[in-house]
């Protein structure tokens, strides 16, 4: 039987990526980064949908060549439907159609969070179902039970702010560039994580609220900075230590409570936080104390990236999962 080849597109936000899988082997991951926002402190949308325009033939181009993949090769083409920045996702989605009506291949819709959950399935080591993930990413945080490829339920979410913000927002208080989360994790290797103590807003059930660790950062600071304004620069790491310390205590609390929960052990975490290394220490520690197993996507598979748009679009396929063309890109959706 013929394998199948995916070519698949995420340009959900501010990473512009194409990837090549073949028969669930990923062959080529390309992302190009858009620096155009840093000035801005933050993705500033119009920029972004005009970054995605000049970069997507070529970072296509470039997973086509990397994965040795010729267009008469690819079965089906997939891209990152919802949700998103609604003129980034429509760059990504008028190529896909495009695409699949020249080539007369079927097209794949996506859902860019289930595909951060998948991103755990890219590697030889992979979780066996059912498991647990906890997905955090700039704009989203949230507890997910995986039963099946396709069959993914939140069972717990974030009520405002997501993880990333929480660490994006404190890195601008701190005065660090955007993105701040990476330089965060960054200068916490060098502090002390139980230097200062921020509030650990407390939510019932599976839920989380972080707007309350920026609000907590930001009294902290105008108080000490009053006293010395030199504050924040002697002090850092430690200040990074700890505000990385704080959102990791609130999330693998509630990864423990969704263990006891669920009764299910095998525990992931996905999405653009969980390449901070505070987390992935985190995790690796609790498993071990007591008893998980866990699974952590490479980095090249936790900020965004079509490799996990091709592997969920890889199950899509086997189920016979299809689009129409005329399908419409959404900026927000309902799993
Ligand atoms: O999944 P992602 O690439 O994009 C979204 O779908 O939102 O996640 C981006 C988020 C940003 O908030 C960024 O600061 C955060 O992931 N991030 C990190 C690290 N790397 C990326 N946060 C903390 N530590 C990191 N090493
Ligand atoms: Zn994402």
């Amino acid at each position: 039987m013929k394998q199948v080849t995916i070519l698949a597109i995420e340009s959900s936000c501010d990473e512009t990526s194409a990837a090549v899988c073949l028969e669930g082997k990923i062959l080529s991951n390309f992302i190009a980064n858009q620096s155009v926002h840093e000035k801005y402190g933050g993705v500033v949308p119009e920029l972004a949908s005009r970054a995605h325009m000049q970069n997507i033939v070529p970072v296509v181009d470039a997973a086509l060549k990397e994965a040795k993949c010729r267009l008469q090769d690819v079965d089906a083409v997939a891209f990152t439907q919802s949700p998103g920045l609604i003129g980034s996702l429509l760059v990504g989605a008028q190529f896909a159609k495009s695409l699949s009506l020249a080539l007369g291949k079927p097209l794949i819709a996506v859902h860019h969070m289930q595909a951060h959950v998948l991103a755990n399935l890219i590697d030889d080591r992979r979780p066996a179902f059912p498991f647990l993930c906890l997905t955090v990413s700039g704009g989203h945080t949230q507890v997910v039970l995986a039963e099946s490829p396709l069959s993914l339920k939140v069972i717990g979410e974030s009520i405002d702010d997501a993880a990333g913000e929480a660490f994006d927002k404190s890195a601008k208080l701190l005065g660090l560039p955007y993105p701040g989360g990476p330089l965060i994790d960054k200068y916490a290797k060098q502090g002390n994580p139980l230097a200062f103590k921020f509030a650990e807003p407390q939510i019932p059930e599976l839920n989380f609220s972080f707007s309350g660790v920026k609000t907590s950062v930001l009294y902290f600071l105008q108080d000490r900075q009053r006293e010395d304004p030199q504050f924040i620069e002697k002090n850092l790491a430690d200040l990074c230590a700890s505000v990385q310390h704080t959102i990791v205590q609130v999330l693998m609390k509630k990864l423990k409570k969704a263990v006891k929960q669920t009764g299910v052990n095998r525990v992931c975490i996905a999405g653009g936080v969980s390449a901070n290394s505070g987390l992935r220490n985190a995790l690796q520690q609790t498993g071990e104390q007591l008893g998980w197993q866990t699974f952590i996507p490479a980095f090249q598979y936790c900020t965004d990236n079509a490799g996990m748009i091709a592997i969920t679009a890889y199950y899509k396929y086997l189920a016979g999962e299809f689009a129409a063309l005329d399908i419409s890109p959404a900026a927000r959706a309902e799993w």
